[in-house]
């Protein structure tokens, strides 16, 4: 791999999110990077697969972009010199963790798991915490809703992790929640909702 190459996809989605804040921004993008190579140096897969899709999992991301096909994503890479092979199966893994793609099923490649345990990993602990409320108040939303979104959704994340790593990885996030749920009751008495 040419060794500018994840040097340059930084900076391109660092042009890419400018202005963005909230759950899918530069920051995201950059924890679910660090996140999945922590897991890819546990797991018998191709690396520059990961980071790539890594970084560029929400390039073409349907609520910030008018884009098809991960055209954001295959630009990028077209214009690195990435081989089509590569490109392909970074676009496979994208898709694969992209909810609105692949709905709840489990991606078919070891590198679109390492990928989506990354990305659950970002939505869990104390920036999974960070997150949810800082959607919340963009979307105006009550505490009391943001609450209820840990217990529909978050909280079962732990379980759903696809590679032993992310499993361990999300055991101190999950205990986290729960720890901060059990005080936000305590100090709310339900009345927060
Ligand atoms: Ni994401």
């Amino acid at each position: 791999m040419d060794d500018r190459l994840i040097p340059a996809a930084i900076e391109y989605i660092r042009g890419l999110f400018e202005g963005n804040s909230g759950g899918h921004d530069y920051g995201h993008s950059m924890r679910v990077f660090r996140l999945a190579m922590q897991i890819a140096g546990e797991e018998e897969c191709d690396r520059t697969v990961v980071a790539l899709a890594a970084l560029l999992h929400d390039a073409d991301d349907h609520k910030l972009f008018n884009t098809k096909d991960n055209a954001n994503a295959r630009t990028f890479m077209e214009g690195h010199g990435v081989p089509a092979g590569t490109i392909d199966r970074v676009c496979e893994a994208i898709d694969s963790v992209s909810f609105s793609k692949n709905g709840l099923n489990k991606p078919g490649t070891v590198e679109g798991m390492i990928v989506q345990d990354a990305d659950r990993l970002d939505a869990i602990g104390a920036v999974g915490i960070a997150r949810t409320f800082a959607y919340g108040g963009e979307h105006g939303r009550s505490l009391g809703s943001s609450i209820d979104h840990f217990h529909e959704k978050l909280l079962r994340l732990k379980d759903g992790m696809n590679t032993a790593t992310a499993r361990k990885m999300a055991e101190s996030r999950h205990a986290f929640m729960v720890e901060f749920l059990n005080r936000y009751e305590n100090e709310t008495d339900g009345t927060g909702k």
